[in-house]
């Protein structure tokens, strides 16, 4: 097996967790590049549900290394929460289990941040997930965030005291909150140097080792490329890149190391908190369109992470083809097949109407700021749907035409082949498509 990146090339909840999880027996090292607890992937084996946060989606593999990279934000309270919960169900995630060193810590601050902003009136509602992940990331990026590595450093306390002399101000004089509990913040140090520093190392060097062996290793991504923080629908998206070349600065990997960049995409889509969604049908309140509440309710498009309703629309063709430019993808993995299953018609966006200066004009790609990419009208390309039922169909030969034809439409817009499909939430409702993708 080669070296494989798996991202989400929508807004997140694409179905990462599940693909990956599939994928993992053939790789030998599944590590995560970005993001944080913002995370929810969802791993169904059977009845048995299990949501990671923070922990790759190869863990319940015996033979997999399971790895989490410097790009990534910890949660200390939750991340020992996850193994906690995966131990007490019979997974021995300390033995499968590596943490980069450079990761940066999540402190009790940077939730309290996330949630006086969201609830202020200054500045943008976001809609975040409450996690502290902005704050987190703007820590890193002015160079006064906590890592694990400091965790055993006798810089520590001055680091801890600066932070919350800092951040007790912001919370205090501007949002008008309470300020940090210190026995909190006590509480997440003591609990990190206790029980995640014997689980650090260097990522990086680990994964070079790994290489020389000749491993193969499954970068998995979090959240969507539209919530990319560069390339996505900015202010609305999260603090991270969630894009491919994340991958290797978020585990310090250099570009020969990939082999194949998958694009897990849903066959409709869905988006979580504020933001433009041009294609979108359903909001459960003052949009009500009924093939969006069918997918919201048949895809049961609730959050992993936070428990929202997640807006629904149609599968947007003109987003994956962004996706396929600034990730370089070489297949795309479709999910959720089945929650379109006795629609008497089916749609693809092809691309956006605006209005150019009093005249209109037909775009195929994102624009820049989320205010004009609000004003885009969907295109669509209007199809036949089918109704018969997809659910768990483990072979092309089960698939009717209608979803045929739409799979084939799928294809020809985005200009990549579809190489996985997805058919239901459990382990076993897949299609392998073009086996030798991942050889
Ligand atoms: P992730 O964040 O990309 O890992 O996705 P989530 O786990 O947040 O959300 C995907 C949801 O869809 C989960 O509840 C999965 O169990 C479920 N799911 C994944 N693939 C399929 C599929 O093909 N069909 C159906 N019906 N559900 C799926
Ligand atoms: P997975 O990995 C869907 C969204 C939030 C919000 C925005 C910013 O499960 O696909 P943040 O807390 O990151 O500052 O929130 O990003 N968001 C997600 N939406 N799936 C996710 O992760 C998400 N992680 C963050 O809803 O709109
Ligand atoms: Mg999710």
């Amino acid at each position: 097996m080669g070296n494989i990146i798996a991202i989400g090339i929508q807004w997140g909840d694409e179905g990462k967790g599940k693909i990956i999880d599939l994928l993992a027996p053939d790789m030998d090292v599944v590590a995560r590049f970005q993001g944080g607890p913002n995370a929810g992937h969802t791993l169904m084996i059977g009845d048995n549900r299990t949501v990671l946060h923070h922990i790759p989606s190869g863990i319940l593999h015996d033979r997999t290394l399971c790895v989490i990279g410097n790009g990534t934000v910890l949660d200390p309270e939750k991340l020992l929460a996850e193994i906690d919960g995966l131990v007490a169900g019979g997974i021995p995630v300390e033995q499968r289990l590596k943490i980069s060193d450079r990761c940066q810590l999540i402190m009790p601050w940077h939730r309290q941040l996330d949630a006086a902003r969201e609830g202020s009136k200054k500045g943008t509602l976001i809609g975040t997930t409450g996690c502290g992940i902005g704050p987190a990331y703007e820590d890193k990026a002015a160079r006064r965030g906590i890592r694990l590595a400091d965790l055993s450093g006798t810089h520590l306390d001055a680091l801890v005291r600066g932070n919350m002399e800092y951040y007790n101000h912001l919370l205090v004089e501007y949002y008008h909150s309470s300020p940090v509990d210190p026995e909190a913040v006590r509480r997440v140090i003591t609990q990190a140097q206790e029980r995640l520093l014997a689980l650090t190392c260097d990522v990086t060097l680990l994964l070079h080792a790994q290489r020389q062996k000749g491993a193969s290793i499954l970068f998995e991504g979090a959240q969507g490329s539209m919530l990319d923080l560069d390339h996505g629908t900015y202010p609305f998206v999260t603090s991270s890149n969630t894009t491919a070349g994340a991958a290797l600065s978020g585990l310090g990997m250099g570009p020969g190391a990939v082999d194949q960049v998958l694009g897990i995409a849903k066959a409709y889509a869905t988006r979580v908190g504020e933001g433009p969604f041009p294609t979108e049908l359903y909001d459960g309140n003052g949009r009500q369109d009924p093939a969006g509440k069918q997918m919201a309710d048949v895809g049961k498009e609730f959050g992993a992470t936070t428990g929202r309703l997640r807006r629904t629309g149609w599968f947007d063709a003109a987003v994956i083809r962004h996706a396929v430019r600034i990730n370089g993808i070489t297949g795309l993995a479709i999910t959720k097949l089945d929650v379109l299953d006795g629609m008497e018609r089916v749609k693809i966006g092809t691309g956006y109407e605006v209005d150019d200066g009093g005249r209109k004009a037909v775009i195929d790609w994102i624009p820049s700021t989320a205010e004009a990419y609000a004003r885009c009208q969907p295109v669509y390309h209007t199809m036949e749907g089918w109704s018969e039922s997809t659910y768990g169909a483990t072979d092309l030969q089960q698939l009717p035409e209608g979803a045929m034809r739409f799979l084939r439409k799928i294809e020809e817009v985005c200009g990549v082949p579809v190489v996985m499909l997805s058919t239901g939430p459990d382990r076993s409702h897949v299609i392998r498509l073009v086996p030798g993708f991942f050889a």
